[in-house]
């Protein structure tokens, strides 16, 4: 696809060879984001990110992205902040913000909005999750992460074994991975939820027309014990009736050390597109596994600043000039690996 000036609104935008590209760029990315160097070559360019739903990584760390390329942010979070309080349409709104901004990043909690603000926006939208629909950035940085993680098998996707497990009905960060995963060759993907809250037809239809097997199970020890990725996920609360509604399924699928050492094979991956509810009702990956080297999920989380500093450089058509536009870092940037006791 051709990424400049695009919009971002789905993971079914992508080919295989887009995909490898972002992450050949989102690799360049790296001294910058360690802070080994700064680049300017998006000074004067403004991000628009409007986050009409909770958000601490992706909201950071796309405007961290966008800073660590030069350019300065602008934010609205929450309904109360913005006009659509005062009953501004989704057109109206993205009409005016388009006028102030280079590119926005938006989050709303209906499927489909982002989508329909795209349309009235007069420069490029990236989608930061509309509602249970789709959340492609992070489909992104969950593969590059899955990529990074088996390296030791070659960094290949294709043959693949994952378990995706939670909240597979709302999560929409498991609805992109899956269209995303129909890219890939030969997986063998788990499906492990509470009945009612199973992986949409849809997704599991992709899945199985991709050519992978699918597998769709209620047992965590059973499903989690062939996998190169466990990828866990939240019940997502927020898209229940009521909290009671989802108290009924929270806590059914806990992972921790003692499981993970009794099911799983040594070099299983584990992610989670965070955050965990470590709340003791819920508790789907336990702390005891912050010692385990396997953990990626912080890592996952650091992949996603690599990630949206490629795609803004994709989208606005820079890439070949971060490096032009770089000098060295003026400051002593203090960040240490925390110790693992193995
Ligand atoms: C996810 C989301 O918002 O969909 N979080 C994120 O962006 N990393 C997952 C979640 O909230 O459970």
């Amino acid at each position: 696809m051709n990424f400049a000036g695009a919009h971002i609104l789905s993971v079914d935008q992508f080919e295989r060879a887009d995909i490898e590209r972002i992450f050949s760029v989102a690799d360049a990315m790296e001294p910058y984001a360690l802070r080994q160097k700064v680049t300017r070559v998006l000074e004067g360019a403004i991000l628009g990110n409007m986050f009409f739903e909770p958000s601490t990584r992706t909201r950071v760390s796309f405007g961290c992205a966008f800073n660590l390329l030069g350019g300065e942010v602008r934010e609205t979070t929450g309904f109360k902040s913005s006009a659509i309080a005062k009953g501004e349409s989704l057109h109206d709104t993205a009409r005016v913000l388009s006028g102030y901004s280079d590119v926005i990043c938006m989050r709303h909690p209906d499927s489909g909005s982002v989508g329909e603000f795209a349309v009235a926006s007069r420069v490029p939208v990236i989608n930061g999750g509309d509602g249970a629909n789709e959340h492609p950035s992070q489909a992104l940085l969950d593969l590059y992460t899955i990529q990074k993680e088996v390296k030791d098998k070659g960094g290949s996707l294709d043959g693949l074994r994952i378990a995706m497990i939670g909240d597979l009905k709302f999560g929409r960060t498991v609805h992109s991975l899956s269209r995303l995963l129909r890219l890939y060759k030969n997986l063998h993907v788990v499906l492990v939820s509470p009945e009612e809250l199973a992986m949409p037809e849809k997704y599991v239809e992709l899945l199985r027309e991709a050519g992978h097997t699918v597998e769709i199970s209620s047992d965590l020890p059973g499903s989690i014990k062939h996998v190169d990725i466990v990828y866990s996920t939240r019940i997502q609360e927020e898209r229940f009736n009521s909290k009671e509604e989802a108290d009924l399924y929270r806590g059914k699928f806990r992972l921790n050390q003692a499981i993970y050492t009794k099911y799983c094979e040594p070099n299983t991956v584990i992610m989670h597109p965070l955050p965990r509810d470590s709340r003791s009702e819920a508790n789907e990956l336990d702390n005891d596994l912050n010692q385990n080297p396997k953990l990626a999920i912080f890592r996952q989380a650091d992949n996603g600043v690599l990630v949206r500093m490629a795609l803004f450089a994709m989208i606005l058509d820079v890439v070949d000039l971060v490096d032009r536009f770089s000098k060295p870092v003026n400051w002593y940037h203090a960040r240490r690996e925390p110790k693992i006791d193995l």
